[in-house]
């Protein structure tokens, strides 16, 4: 087997068991932590992040970039939302939208 060949074997190998495979570089896009519409599709506008997101893979430390998982652990409470603005934006919402029963853990 040449070589070569057997380098891109390995290389599929380590990429299917990434973890991080996936994973939304969020500070690399256009408005860092921030969501945009472009980047957030039918999502924009929500306040529900737990109807698609789950609290348990979204900022996996392994995968998070160094030093941001001390701020993710103080900032972020999973069982209110809006907590997660402070970070990746409004989500494309006003203030309004976050009124009673929004914020929820829903
Ligand atoms: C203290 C800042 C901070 C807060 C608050 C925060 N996040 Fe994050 N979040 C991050 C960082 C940093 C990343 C990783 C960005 C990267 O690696 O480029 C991230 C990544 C993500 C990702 C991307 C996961 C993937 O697979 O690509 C999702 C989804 C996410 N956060 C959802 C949330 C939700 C929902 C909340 C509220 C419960 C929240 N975040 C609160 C900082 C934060
Ligand atoms: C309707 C489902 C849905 C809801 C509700 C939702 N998201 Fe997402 N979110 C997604 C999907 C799907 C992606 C992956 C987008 C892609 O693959 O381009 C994503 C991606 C992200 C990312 C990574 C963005 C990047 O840089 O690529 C973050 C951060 C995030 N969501 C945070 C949130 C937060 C915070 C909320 C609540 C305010 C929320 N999401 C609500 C479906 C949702």
């Amino acid at each position: 087997m040449s070589a070569l060949l057997l380098a891109l074997l390995l290389a599929a190998g380590c990429g299917s068991a990434d973890p991080c495979l996936g994973w939304h570089h969020s500070l690399d896009g256009d408005a860092g932590l921030q969501l945009t519409a472009a980047e957030h599709g039918g999502a924009w506008g929500q306040t529900a992040c737990f109807q698609c997101h789950q609290a348990w893979t979204i900022h996996p430390p392994s995968c998070v970039e160094d030093g941001w998982m001390e701020h993710i652990d103080e900032a972020v409470d999973y069982e209110d939302n809006i907590s997660c603005t402070s970070c990746h934006g409004m989500n494309g919402t006003t203030d309004e939208d976050w009124v009673d029963g929004t914020s929820g853990a829903s």
